[in-house]
């Protein structure tokens, strides 16, 4: 997502800086290490920063639930954004974040999503992002929570790249087909997180917005469309179960996001997703 953000940021008349907690080979990088308020601090004053894009999260889903990384997923998910959102109420700035469909799933449901239901996470890393999401509240500062679901693109491990891999290299393939949602190209997130700011559309807008793709499909279907457009062709991809592939969080069976408000809101037009699927593909053969 970060990544996404300094490409669509390129044409900006404002002037953006990139942070992370590690140097990131070929991109000018300030380090900065969020779960750090006072050296946040420091950067908000030195370069007078006005609003900032937080991308950085534990992503781990499973990974999350380590009784030894609790503590850690804590710090970086909850505790991150509202050091964050404190730096931004201190200058009268804005905080951009990105939260998760996996704020729910305890109680299923089965019509899309909208941001007034109660969140129900089933795991650590949905627990912890929805910590973050009422930590940035509580502090008072101007705010954007956009939850996204099954986000992907042409930078890091993601599950385009990792299907695109298999379906290549596999002769049979089993993806489960019980679990229901939409797939988001961070590009068009980013997009719409820039045109949103750039624009200075954020006035007295603060608030919770759900931003995927349009369009519904198993993960099953997203692979069927991933080897269709590659022309990998002699993978067998069949549909399975979720209990097939036995993991430490519940996944929820159908996580489709409502955004009815972030294009009322924003005037956000939202892409269908194999339209977008297909424009980093694209991307990725040209890379
Ligand atoms: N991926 C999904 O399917 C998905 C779905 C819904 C919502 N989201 C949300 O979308 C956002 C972006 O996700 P993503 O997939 O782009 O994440 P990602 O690829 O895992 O990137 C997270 C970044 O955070 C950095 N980071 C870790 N600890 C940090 C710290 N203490 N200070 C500063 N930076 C730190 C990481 O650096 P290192 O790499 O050096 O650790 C990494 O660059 C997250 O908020 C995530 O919860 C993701």
């Amino acid at each position: 997502m970060g990544n996404e953000m300094r490409i669509v940021t390129k044409s900006s008349k404002d002037n953006y800086i990139f942070t992370d907690v590690v140097e990131v080979e070929g991109q000018e990088t300030t380090i900065l290490d969020i779960t750090n308020l006072d050296a946040i601090r420091k950067i908000v004053f030195a370069k007078d920063i006005k609003a900032i894009v937080n991308c950085a999260a534990w992503t781990n889903v499973d990974g999350a639930e380590a009784p030894e990384k609790r503590e850690l997923v804590e710090l970086l998910n909850a505790k991150a954004p509202e050091n964050l959102a404190t730096a931004m109420k201190e200058v009268g700035g804005l905080l951009v974040h990105i939260s998760t469909d996996y704020v729910f799933g305890g109680d299923p449901y089965n019509t899309p999503c909208k941001e007034n239901q109660k969140g129900t996470p089933t795991g650590v890393y949905g627990l912890t992002k929805l910590h973050g999401e009422q930590n940035i509240q509580a502090t008072g500062a101007n705010y954007l929570i956009f939850r996204t679901a099954w986000l992907y693109s042409e930078f890091g491990k993601n599950f385009v790249k990792t299907m695109l891999n298999l379906t290549s290299t596999k002769p049979l393939l089993k993806v489960v087909f019980d679990q229901v949602g939409t797939p988001t190209y961070a590009y068009d997130l980013a997009k719409a997180i820039f045109d949103i700011i750039e624009n200075r559309k954020y006035e007295n807008k603060t608030g919770i917005y759900h931003y995927s793709n349009e369009g519904v499909c198993s993960w099953y279907d997203f692979t069927k469309m991933i080897a269709e457009y590659a022309g990998n062709t002699a993978c067998d991809i069949q549909p399975c179960h979720s209990d097939e592939f036995p993991s430490p969080v519940k996944r929820p069976a159908f996580s489709v996001l409502d955004k009815t408000k972030v294009k009322e809101t924003f005037g956000v037009k939202v892409p269908y997703w194999t339209e977008s699927l297909m424009k980093c593909m694209n991307n990725l053969k040209k890379a």
